[in-house]
């Protein structure tokens, strides 16, 4: 069954705008209707982002993209960041209705959390967006993100493109477990190697809040059980990633057992350029912000977006329309295409030690 959209917003927006402008001492921050280029589009965005820590992505590259999309579209918009609690975000978002968004979109740091949070919205006549993570039971009018099973299926082909076809003990170092995405990266990531018979799975454990530091704690532990005996690991992103090979290190085996991960960053592209890593997936945050953009526009214009199709909410078979954009997958031999991308800039990742590896790989 597929959710309704909610698009009781235009009626409200009057009062919204009329709150905003008598309550506060920044009065043109955008609700001045008559003002060309931000005249088209109505009402204010939200957006909640969930961490700093758990990747780097969120304050590194999905804050300015969206910055950047708002800013083009000439659309008022308030960006926040819960800081990896929950409670936070319902203040956070409390507060951003309160103070007149039409548009709320969140990255969940959990279903149930997210959930309440979005009913909470519907009920003042706000709609809302889920932002890279469905919010499982959630009501979210659009979810916008890419495709997460690809991604999975990259990270699997990946690390069998750098096993080859011999024998080998692979470990799984697995993202949130409160992370819908988390699920579907390691399903896809299965869904590859689970067919192929000279693997075989020597361990496997999620990683809760996708905290590195506890990643280390668990890789090590997994390592230990394994009798160091690893040839492979799964891991679900760059951070991650990097704490198995900080544990590789110690044990004198970093560069000798390929590593996955995901999301581009700066630390993971150098390890693929060094060699520590095998391969990490580019998703490009430009393109992400973008799609949520256009979406929250068009809500909160009361119009229908374009999307790409629909997701299935495992948790009661609801489908919600969705922005699914194509992941990457990059070796050694196209690092250079993120940063032509401008995914990251070559001056970030090509300093110091990196900066021979980076002329080898033809980036400048
Ligand atoms: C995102 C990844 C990110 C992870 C940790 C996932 O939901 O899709 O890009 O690395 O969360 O923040």
């Amino acid at each position: 069954m597929k959710r309704k959209h909610n698009l009781v917003l235009v009626p409200l927006l009057g009062a919204a705008m009329a709150l905003t402008a008598c309550g506060s001492d920044d009065g043109d921050t955008g609700s001045d209707a008559g003002d060309s280029g931000s005249g088209d589009a109505a009402g204010k965005i939200g957006v909640i982002l969930p961490d700093t820590e758990s990747s780097v992505r969120w304050e590194s590259a999905d804050r300015p993209a969206l910055e950047a999309a708002f800013e083009e579209a000439g659309v008022d918009y308030e960006i926040q960041n819960a800081e990896g609690d929950a409670e936070k975000m319902t203040t956070i978002a409390d507060s951003m209705i309160g103070s007149g968004v039409t548009v709320l979109a969140i990255v969940n740091l959990d279903s149930e959390s997210g959930a309440a949070i979005q009913e909470k919205a519907a009920s003042q006549g706000v709609a809302t967006i889920d932002y890279d993570r469905l919010t499982l039971g959630g009501t979210a009018e659009y979810y916008v993100s890419f495709d997460n099973t690809v991604v999975g299926e990259l990270q699997g082909q990946g690390l069998a493109d750098c096993l080859g076809d011999e024998d080998a003990n692979i470990v799984y170092l697995n993202g949130s477990p409160t992370d819908n995405n988390a699920t579907l990266f390691a399903e896809g990531a299965h869904s590859v190697l689970d067919e192929m018979s000279n693997y075989t799975v020597v361990g496997e454990q999620a990683v809760p809040d996708w905290d590195n530091e506890q990643a280390a704690t668990i890789f090590q532990q997994l390592y230990t059980a394994a009798d160091g005996d690893v040839d492979g690991v799964l891991a679900a992103n760059d951070g991650l990633g990097g704490a198995a090979i900080s544990i590789l290190e110690g044990a004198g085996q970093d560069g000798e057992v390929p590593v996955t991960g995901q999301d581009a960053t700066v630390e993971g592209l150098q390890n693929v350029l060094a060699g520590t890593q095998c391969m990490t997936v580019y998703k490009s945050a430009t393109q992400e912000a973008q799609a949520l953009a256009d979406v929250a526009i068009a809500l909160a214009n009361g119009e229908e977006a374009e999307v790409t199709g629909t997701t299935v909410d495992s948790s009661d078979n609801s489908e919600v329309d969705s922005i699914l954009l194509e992941p990457q997958a990059i070796t050694k031999d196209n690092v250079g295409d993120v940063i032509e991308d401008g995914g990251q800039k070559a001056e970030d990742v090509c300093v110091g030690e990196f900066a021979d590896l980076c002329a080898e790989a033809g980036i400048s």
